[in-house]
């Protein structure tokens, strides 16, 4: 304590560990700044999503390639599930008998192809046009039953 009266701050010295603690500080401040501007360490987030991105889409084609998504045409135990999962899942937009609605029929040729393999990405991926994704909800094995019906259907 000092009750003087005369200012005295000088002799106030900081302690060691805080001012350890501000230099660390502006340390890891100038480090971080550093690491994340683009222009100073090229780091970047459109890079990593592209990155993420072409991942993906590699485990997509791999995932059709070694699946034999042809596996079930034929197999009428099979094509009946895959008829009750498309009943389920795509009705609504490519009619009961898949004669087409808001999509396209699909008991013709189609423009993404019409084997097994082009229906599983058809499916498992969507298309630009309005066709969603089902390849989370579905899974591998009813997709490729569905497949299986609607190529029982030509
Ligand atoms: C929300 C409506 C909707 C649902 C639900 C839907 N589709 Fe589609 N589907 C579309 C549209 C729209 C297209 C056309 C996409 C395009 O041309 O780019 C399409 C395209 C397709 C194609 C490609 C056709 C071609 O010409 O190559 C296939 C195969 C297909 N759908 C199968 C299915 C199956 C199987 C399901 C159920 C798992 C399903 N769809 C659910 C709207 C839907």
């Amino acid at each position: 304590m000092n009750d003087s009266g005369v200012p005295h701050e000088g002799h106030n010295k900081i302690p060691k560990g805080w001012m350890a603690f501000f230099i660390g500080v502006v340390i890891f401040l100038l480090w971080y700044i550093a690491a994340y501007t683009p222009t100073i360490s090229g780091w970047s987030f459109y890079k990593i999503f592209e990155d993420e991105m072409k991942a993906g889409q590699q485990q997509a084609v791999t995932a059709v390639a070694s699946s034999d998504p042809g596996r079930y045409v034929g197999k009428s135990d099979a094509i009946a599930e895959g008829e009750a999962a498309y009943q389920t899942s795509c009705a609504a937009c490519h009619m009961t008998d898949a004669s087409g609605g808001i999509g396209p029929n699909l008991k013709t040729k189609l423009k993404f192809g019409s084997t097994p393999a082009g229906l599983y990405e058809s499916i498992a991926n969507g298309r630009p046009g309005g066709m969603p994704p089902f390849g989370q909800q579905l899974g591998n094995d009813k997709i490729c039953k569905i497949a299986a019906w609607i190529e029982s259907l030509r």
